[in-house]
């Protein structure tokens, strides 16, 4: 306390004294502090309510922040045409009156931050033609007007941080040609103001934060050719991009953090082909896939921290011959494979830490670098096995690894039995168990080597066995189960034969109820004659549809007859006398030849 009081007496007496001294050479508003050799006018903090009168003519900088100052009148600061620097942020501005700043042609800097400024009046910054940088952050503007910015055809960087802005006009940024940087931080937008931002030709750096938006549509930033970084951060209702949302930009950098993205966003991102920094940050995404990146060919930094990372697929940085750090700490991950990286000889820092690591074969890459690769003070520790949990990659020993770091190969337990045989029609089970370290992946093949899939009447269950729905004849032939992981794979042949059952009426409908309620759609169904030839399966839902689909039709040929004869009243003779209309019945009785279909022509006359 003693300290601080004596060395606020010598601030006190100093700054007395130089004031004297300064004022003797340099004339100075009252309560002001004047520095005439650099040429600065300081009135900041003097509970000042309007603006001094006495302000040096050759001022180049004038600081009245902090004070009571509640508006601005026309030429308030006529007089002052040297001035580079104001600032008027920390007062209770509330208006500023149409070219109040006229005359301040030298104008570099104009701070007007902290004030409670609801609305920008058009012509309030008429004059200053060479302002460089605009700061009307903290307001509480709500809305920005047209031609606003008019007269600020220098201006470089504008910051419109914490506002209450919900509108921006679409010619509100006309005049800033050589706008290069603009902050829009916590505003109440509820769409990206694109109509408005493409203006902006020569912005440089854009950066919008804490925005409501739930999506970027197509196009959002069109005409934005020299843009280069872009963010778009702490938007937690943010959940997708469109397809063609980033589409005409040419960035080097772009940030995406902090919203609620659950999918990488590949496409978007595609043709950004110049990116070099990435940051996909605190977002939900759970995981990176294969081969889809390899458009990013200069990516250099991919941050993708706290999200929900669990899985980086094998070939995921597949082209990405530059990436030179990864950042995806505070994941989900259980291991990052030298397959994912397109070669990891590039790699130079490696934030692995605060993930499930599982310390295996799949692993050794890391550890073998562990000395070269810089982790930015966080090695990545091993949550399994459990004899090396919570232990840091630095701490093994070069005799250990060789003991915790491998990994078993797979080998397929369930090894019976070799053959199935089903009759058509009923379902079936090929079992395949496999164990190894880690625990394997279980692929099926069928019988022409394609991959089977989780989806459709044959079907790889979770636990890896296969299902065979409804066996059908030609489904006979040999499946074959492979068991992988890092260490190798194990393979197990089952072959099937499926029994054609002799009742071919049976044989019909199960395979018409198999192909999984094709029903027909109107279109097949006009197609009359050549329906005859193929057995035409049919069941009650098709029925019911192909009534509903006839009586339909029929409402809409009588309609028809109906709008004919109005017409014809209405203007007669104007019309042909004759109409002819394609009608097309059903047969509702259900024949046993099904929906069978005529196409009948009807001929009215009309008198
Ligand atoms: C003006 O003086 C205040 C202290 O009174 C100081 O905090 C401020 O930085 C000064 N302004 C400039 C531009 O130096
Ligand atoms: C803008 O949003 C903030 C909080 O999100 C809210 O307090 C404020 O009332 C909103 N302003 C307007 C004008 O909607
Ligand atoms: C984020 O998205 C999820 C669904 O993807 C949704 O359940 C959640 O409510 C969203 N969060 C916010 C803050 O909108
Ligand atoms: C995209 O940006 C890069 C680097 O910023 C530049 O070299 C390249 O010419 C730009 N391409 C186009 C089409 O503007
Ligand atoms: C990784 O991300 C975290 C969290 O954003 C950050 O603190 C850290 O500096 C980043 N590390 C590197 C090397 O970029
Ligand atoms: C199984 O391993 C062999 C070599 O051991 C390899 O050639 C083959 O591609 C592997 N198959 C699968 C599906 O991983
Ligand atoms: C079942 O129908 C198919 C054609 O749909 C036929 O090739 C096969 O021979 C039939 N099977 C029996 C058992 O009738
Ligand atoms: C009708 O059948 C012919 C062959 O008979 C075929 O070329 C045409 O595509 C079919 N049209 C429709 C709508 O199914």
């Amino acid at each position: 306390m003693c300290v601080w009081a004596v060395y606020w007496r010598g601030l006190l007496l100093w700054t007395v004294g130089l004031v004297s001294l300064a004022d003797s050479l340099w004339p100075c508003p009252l309560r002001c502090e004047c520095y005439s050799e650099v040429l600065m006018a300081n009135c900041s903090g003097r509970h000042l309510s309007s603006v001094p009168q006495g302000v040096p003519g050759d001022s180049q900088r004038l600081d009245l922040s902090h004070n009571r100052l509640k508006a601005l009148g026309r030429r308030q600061f006529s007089g002052l045409g040297q001035l580079r620097e104001l600032d008027l942020s920390d007062n209770v501005l509330t208006t500023i009156e149409v070219e109040a700043f006229l005359g301040l042609q030298n104008l570099v800097t104009l701070r007007l931050c902290r004030n409670r400024l609801k609305l920008i009046t058009v012509g309030v910054f008429s004059g200053l033609s060479s302002l460089r940088l605009l700061d009307i952050s903290e307001n509480e503007i709500l809305l920005f007007l047209d031609y606003t910015f008019r007269d600020l055809t220098h201006l470089r960087r504008m910051e419109v941080s914490e506002n209450d802005l919900v509108f921006i006009s679409q010619r509100a940024f006309v005049g800033l040609a050589d706008l290069q940087e603009l902050n829009v931080d916590r505003c109440n937008l509820t769409a990206i103001p694109t109509e408005a931002l493409s203006q902006l030709g020569g912005l440089v750096r854009l950066r919008l934060k804490r925005l409501t938006i739930t999506s970027l549509p197509n196009n959002a930033f069109r005409r934005l050719g020299r843009l280069m970084e872009l963010e778009v951060s702490h938007c937690p209702w943010l959940e997708s991009l469109a397809g063609n949302s980033l589409f005409g930009l040419n960035l080097t950098s772009l940030t995406l953090s902090h919203c609620n993205l659950s999918a990488f966003p590949y496409a978007p991102l595609h043709h950004l082909v110049y990116l070099r920094y990435l940051d996909l940050s605190y977002n939900p995404i759970s995981s990176i896939q294969g081969n889809l990146l390899g458009d990013l060919l200069r990516l250099q930094e991919l941050h993708l921290v706290g999200g929900n990372l669990f899985q980086v697929e094998l070939q995921a940085f597949h082209g990405l011959a530059y990436l030179r750090l990864l950042n995806v700490s505070s994941n989900e991950l259980v291991t990052l494979e030298e397959g994912s990286f397109h070669s990891v000889g590039n790699l130079e820092v490696l934030r692995l830490d605060d993930n499930p690591l599982a310390c295996d074969c799949r692993l050794l890459w890391v550890m073998r670098r562990r000395l070269r690769l810089n982790f930015d003070g966080r090695p990545p520790t091993c949550n399994t096995p459990l004899q090396v949990q919570g232990r840091a990659f630095q701490d093994f020993t070069k005799s250990e690894i060789p003991s915790v770091f491998t990994c078993r190969p797979p080998r397929i337990i369930s090894r019976r039995p070799q053959e199935v045989r089903v009759e058509e029609g009923h379902t079936v089970p090929l079992l395949c168990r496999a164990n190894g370290d880690p625990v394997p992946s279980i692929l099926w093949l069928g019988p022409k080597r394609t991959k089977l899939s989780p989806t459709g009447r044959i079907r790889v269950l979770p636990d890896g066995s296969l299902e065979v729905r409804y066996a059908q004849v030609h489904d006979t032939g040999t499946y074959v189960c492979i068991a992988s992981n890092a260490a190798g794979n194990d393979t197990f042949p089952v072959s099937l034969r499926v029994r054609g059952l002799p009742s071919s009426g049976r044989n019909r409908s199960a395979s018409y109820f198999l192909d999984g309620w094709n029903l027909v759609t109107a279109a097949t169904a006009v197609n009359g004659s050549s329906q005859h030839t193929k057995p035409y399966p049919f069941d009650v839902k098709t029925l019911v549809i192909a009534v509903t689909m006839g009586f339909l039709s029929f409402l809409g040929s009588v309609a028809i007859c109906f709008v004919l004869v109005f017409l014809w009243s209405q203007s007669k003779g104007q019309i042909k006398h004759t109409a002819t209309i394609d009608f097309v019945p059903r047969s509702a009785g259900g024949s046993s030849s099904g929906a069978k279909t005529e196409t009948s022509k009807f001929t009215m006359k009309l008198i």
